[in-house]
């Protein structure tokens, strides 16, 4: 916190801090695999360099560099000495002063959470629903900033699918054009196409979002980025997810309707497994992505 170690009974806040009352902070999620005595944190610097990025959108005067929080992760993962899959957030928000809506006015705060994660869904195969909720456009709120205030528009829809017997949700953008989940980025096959929603259907872009594109063209497969309209999830041979927290996720039911035959489908399975051993430094072409914490 703040450039401290702290441990984790002891990492308070104070109940006047403005990201609290305003959902005024950008943070990250990132994650480490454990494999035979490493962890591999998978994107770490493209993660940290969104982080950035997303301040600098809300204009939350961040104090830190790249190198800084890039190294202040490693240092926080090996302290823990962890040897499970982890999970990362860093978080830089507006702090104590509640009495301002301007970001300007109140000192910015940083803190680096980790903590063990395994699976984030524990089924595979996901039923999911379209939102009423739509999300949140960029003439509102930023989507391509990861700012917690966005989150309450993925909240309502998470707990509007829940209520109505679903795993997950999808939420359109304001033109009635499939956005992408709570949390997740959504990605279509058909006839052995994959395509996703662009950046401007208001999608966070997503760094598994980048990394299945670059995955499934070396696989040999063709990916576009195009405007899908919401009939086309019902016709699709296979639906999937994509997230730092949810991997890669399949999608067996939307709306009621069954995706293909049902099941997880072979396209969805390849990238899926590719992407495991991918994170786990078993594939050495794509060893660059990855850092290991340990270094033995
Ligand atoms: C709204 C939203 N879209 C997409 C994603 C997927 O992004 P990434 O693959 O970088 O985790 C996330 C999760 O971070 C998210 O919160």
């Amino acid at each position: 916190m703040d450039g401290e170690l702290v441990p984790w009974e002891q990492a308070k806040i104070h109940i006047s801090t403005n990201a609290l009352h305003y959902g005024s902070a950008v943070f990250e999620g990132i994650r480490g695999y454990y494999h035979e005595g490493e962890i591999y944190v998978f994107k770490l610097r493209e993660h940290i360099r969104r982080l950035i990025d997303s301040a600098r959108i809300v204009m939350l005067r961040n104090r830190y560099t790249e190198r800084e929080l890039v190294d202040a992760t490693i240092l926080t993962l090996r302290e823990n000495r962890y040897s499970t899959n982890v999970y990362i957030r860093p978080i830089i928000y507006a702090g104590e002063n509640v009495m301002t809506l301007d970001i300007a006015e109140v000192p910015v705060r940083a803190a680096i959470l980790t903590f063990p994660l395994d699976k984030f869904f524990k089924k595979f195969g996901l039923r999911v629903g379209v939102s009423s909720w739509r999300r949140l456009p960029d003439t509102s709120m930023p989507p391509r900033a990861k700012a917690a205030a966005n989150y309450l528009n993925s909240m309502l829809a998470t707990r509007e699918a829940r209520m109505a017997g679903f795993d997950e949700a999808i939420l359109l953008d304001q033109s009635g054009f499939v956005s992408e989940g709570p949390g997740e980025n959504i990605f279509l096959v058909k006839d052995g196409v994959l395509s996703t929603p662009p950046a401007s259907s208001a999608i966070l872009e997503g760094i598994t979002r980048g990394t299945v594109m670059t995955l499934a063209r070396d696989l040999g497969y063709q990916v576009v980025e195009r405007q899908i309209s919401r009939v086309e999830l019902y016709t699709a041979d296979e639906l999937f997810f994509t997230g730092t927290a949810v991997e890669i996720q399949p999608i067996i039911e939307v709306d009621g309707r069954a995706v293909g035959d049902g099941q997880p489908g072979p396209v969805t399975r390849r990238i899926y497994d590719l992407y495991q051993r991918v994170v786990r430094g078993q594939e050495h072409r794509y060893r660059s992505w990855l850092t290991p914490v340990y270094g033995r």
